[in-house]
C-alpha cells in the first residue's frame, strides 16, 4: 500500500494537483485525521510494509450519520477526488462516498485474492512469497524427520493463497475451502507417498476451509495424519503473511494502480476501480468488482494432484 501511496503523492503532485493524506481510513476521515503530503512525506516507504497513513476497522462509517461526518471532512479540506486502497470493506465505504457524489477511484489491496476483476491486489504476491518461505523453512525438517505438516495459510474464504503456495511450494496435498476432506484418500495418500521414497508429506491448508461448524479443518486433517500411522506437526502461519518488505511485483502494482487512480480522477472518473487484466491496468465499476466472485485459475487448480507425486 506504501507504494500506491507514495505514486498518488508524486504523481499526483507532478499534474499539478495538492495531495492530503487520511489516517486511520473512514475512521481519520470521520474524525478529520488530515495530513497535507508533498514528495519529502513518501521518501523512501516503498520498501515497507503496511502503511505509514495506518489504518483501522470504522464501524460508525457504515451508519449515516458516520457518512455524514465524513463528508463534513472532506467538504472542510475541500476534497476534490480520493484514492481508497483497500479490500472488501474499504472498497465498499469507497462505493457509498461516489454514491454521496465524492469522486473516487478505488484500488484493491488484501492478501487474500479475492477481489473481483482483478487478478492481482496489492500484497498477494509479498504474502505468496513470504509463505513460500515458510514452506521451504519447513520442509528441512519435515525432510530430517520424515514428518507430515499441516500448515494453514490466510485467504478468508478464498483458496488463492493456499493454492499458489502449494503449487509452487511442492505441497503435496493442498485442502481449499471447496475440498472435500475425505479421510481413506488422505490416509492412502499420505502411506503411498512415503513408501514412494518422498521425505516429507506437506498439506497447504486454507483458512477458510471449514467444517459445517464454521472451525479450521487443519486439526482434522492433523488427526487423520496420526491415524494413518505418521507425526503430524501443525504450523498455523497467521499475521506474519500480512508484514514485510514487499516484492518487486507488488512495489510495481502499487505504483501502476496509484497513478493510474490519479489519472482516471483527473479524467473525471468516479465509481471506479483499477485492476491488473493481462498485464494492463484498467478500470471497472467499484460495484462490478465488489459483485463479481474470484474463480480460482483451473490452469493452476489441474496441475496440483500430478505435481504432488
Ligand atoms: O483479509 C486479510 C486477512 O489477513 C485474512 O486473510 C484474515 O482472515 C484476516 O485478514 C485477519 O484479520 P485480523 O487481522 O483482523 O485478524
Amino acid at each position: 500500500m506504501n507504494a500506491c501511496i507514495r505514486a498518488v503523492v508524486r504523481y499526483g503532485m507532478a499534474a499539478g494537483v495538492d495531495v492530503l493524506g487520511i489516517r486511520r481510513g473512514f475512521a481519520g476521515l470521520i474524525n478529520n485525521d488530515v495530513i497535507e503530503m508533498d514528495s519529502r512525506a513518501v521518501g523512501g516507504i516503498i520498501r515497507f510494509g503496511g502503511t505509514v497513513l495506518m489504518s483501522a476497522r470504522a464501524l460508525e462509517f457504515k451508519t449515516e450519520a458516520g457518512q455524514q461526518r465524513a463528508l463534513e471532512t472532506l467538504n472542510a479540506w475541500g476534497v476534490e477526488g480520493m484514492v481508497v486502497i483497500g479490500g472488501d470493506g474499504s472498497l465498499n465505504g469507497a462505493l457509498a462516498l461516489h454514491e454521496h457524489g465524492v469522486p473516487v477511484i478505488g484500488v484493491p489491496a488484501s492478501i487474500d485474492n479475492d477481489i473481483g476483476c482483478t487478478e492481482m491486489s496489492i500484497g498477494v504476491d509479498t504474502a505468496l512469497n513470504t509463505i513460500l518461505d515458510a514452506v521451504d523453512k519447513i520442509k528441512d525438517t519435515a525432510s530430517a524427520h520424515q514428518r507430515a505438516f499441516v500448515i494453514e495459510v490466510m485467504g478468508r474464504s478464498h483458496g488463492y493463497l493456499a493454492l499458489m503456495a502449494g503449487v509452487a511450494g511442492g505441497a503435496e496435498l493442498i485442502v481449499l475451502p471447496t475440498s472435500k476432506i475425505d479421510q481413506s484418500v488422505i490416509s492412502k495418500d499420505v502411506r503411498a507417498a512415503f513408501l514412494r521414497g518422498k521425505p516429507h508429506f506437506i498439506i497447504i491448508v486454507a483458512e477458510g476451509a471449514k467444517t459445517e461448524n464454521g472451525e479450521t479443518v487443519t486439526p482434522i486433517i492433523s488427526r487423520i495424519i496420526e491415524e494413518a500411522g505418521h507425526e503430524p506437526r501443525i504450523t498455523v502461519l497467521g499475521h506474519v503473511q500480512r508484514g514485510g518488505s514487499p516484492t518487486a511485483f507488488d512495489r510495481l502494482l502499487g505504483t501502476r494502480f496509484g497513478a493510474a487512480a490519479v489519472d482516471r480522477l483527473l479524467a473525471g472518473e468516479s465509481g471506479k476501480m483499477t485492476c491488473l487484466q493481462s498485464d494492463r491496468i484498467i478500470t471497472v465499476d467499484l460495484k462490478e468488482a465488489l459483485g463479481t466472485t474470484p474463480q480460482l485459475r483451473s490452469d493452476i487448480l489441474r496441475l496440483a494432484e500430478p505435481l504432488a507425486m
